[in-house]
């Protein structure tokens, strides 16, 4: 069966095809990023209205590169949230009617649950189960995954995300927006060592994440230099890579001790800060020593593509997850909606994709 899936949560706008046998035929996204870039973050507002000027010629694009006519799709996946309302609500109001039009069912996707399922689109496909760092802009999480549905939660962020950590310090050295690639950017060249930075909650117990302190010793240090006449390029370039070095040290060790705890030996990651390459590079090497492997996606399904929440769909009805009935077409987004509320009951969670 053909999918059809939609993407709008934030500021991408994603479509894609997948054949849950074949897998993915074609996809084709659109970021926002230029046009928020001169706000310095995302303005819901125009995201939605950006995300309906692009939805239907990336529909068309996707159906031309992939050689499918609009009789061939058997399913329609959409994002149903979380993320911004409005945003959602243009990519489930094409779907459903996409789906009303053609009677087809239409499925509802937790965008988690695509970044999630996300390195299952690149080879080699980790087997289940594994453990999944999840870091985007939102969510800093760390779950075991049994299988499709069968999520559970190890450890989380408290407060910031990763990517939040990375955009806020950012923002407050100056940088454009978003601030995670143009901070590792500068990091490159930077010394990590110049500034000592805090690892927020590095040696707790638990497998949970802390990330305001950081941004808040990255305003004390452009403070003080404020005083000192402001940060020099050199200073800036230190900076973001001591912050780099910080949220990178964090998010290592808590994705080590999951590997330790739960026994598992593969790690995957998913979500927009899995494309920072010091991270990359870390769990390989760290991986590698504990015998183990990890998995990144493609760098082009590590942020937000409509691919995953095809694939997604797919994942769901390959795994006799999905309602396929057509017709109900009464819909809601969920700006926020928890990931449990997707999962299987733990008794009956190990479904194979
Ligand atoms: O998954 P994503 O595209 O969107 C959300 O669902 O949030 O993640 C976006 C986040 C942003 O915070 C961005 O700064 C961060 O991912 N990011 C990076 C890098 N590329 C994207 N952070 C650090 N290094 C990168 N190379
Ligand atoms: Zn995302």
């Amino acid at each position: 069966m053909i999918i059809i899936g939609f993407e709008s949560s934030c500021d991408e706008t994603g479509v894609a095809l997948v054949d849950t046998q074949r897998g993915l035929l074609a996809h084709a996204l659109h970021s926002q990023i230029a046009m928020h870039r001169e706000y310095g973050g995302v303005v819901p507002e125009l995201a939605s209205r950006d995300h309906i000027r692009r939805v239907l010629p990336l529909t068309r694009e996707v159906l031309q590169k992939a050689g499918v006519s609009m009789d061939d799709i058997g399913a329609v996946a959409y994002t149903a949230g979380p993320g911004l309302a409005g945003a959602l609500l243009v990519g489930a109001s094409v779907a459903q009617s996409f789906a009303w039009a053609r009677g087809l069912p239409a499925i509802p996707i937790h965008h988690l649950e695509g970044h999630l399922l996300s390195p299952l689109l690149a080879q080699p496909r980790p087997d289940f189960p594994f453990v999944a760092l999840l870091v985007s802009g939102g969510h800093t999480q760390l779950m075991r995954v049994d299988g499709v549905g069968a999520y559970s939660l190890l450890g989380e962020t408290l407060d910031d995300a990763a990517g939040e950590a990375f955009d806020k310090s950012a923002k407050l050295m100056g940088l454009g927006y978003p601030g995670g690639p143009a901070l590792s950017a500068l990091a490159r060249k930077g010394d990590p060592q110049r500034f000592a930075l805090p690892r927020p909650m590095l040696h707790s117990r638990d497998l949970d994440f802390s990330f305001s302190g950081l941004k808040t010793a990255v305003l004390t240090r452009i403070k003080a230099a404020d005083k000192d006449g402001g940060l020099s390029e050199q200073d800036r370039t230190d900076l973001a890579a001591a912050t780099e070095a910080a949220i990178v040290d964090v998010l290592a060790a808590k994705s080590i001790k999951a590997m330790k705890q739960t026994g598992l030996k593969r790690l995957v990651v998913a979500g927009g800060v899995g494309a920072n390459r010091l991270l990359r590079e870390r769990l390989v090497t760290t991986m590698k020593g504990l015998g183990g492997e990890v998995f990144f996606p493609p760098l082009e399904f590590c942020t937000d593509n409509g691919a995953m929440i095809a694939f997604a769909g797919a994942c769901r009805v390959n795994a006799g997850l999905a309602d396929l009935s057509a017709g109900h077409h009464a819909f809601t987004v969920k700006p926020r909606w928890d990931l449990r509320d997707v999962c299987l009951p733990a008794d009956n969670a190990v479904v194979q994709a």
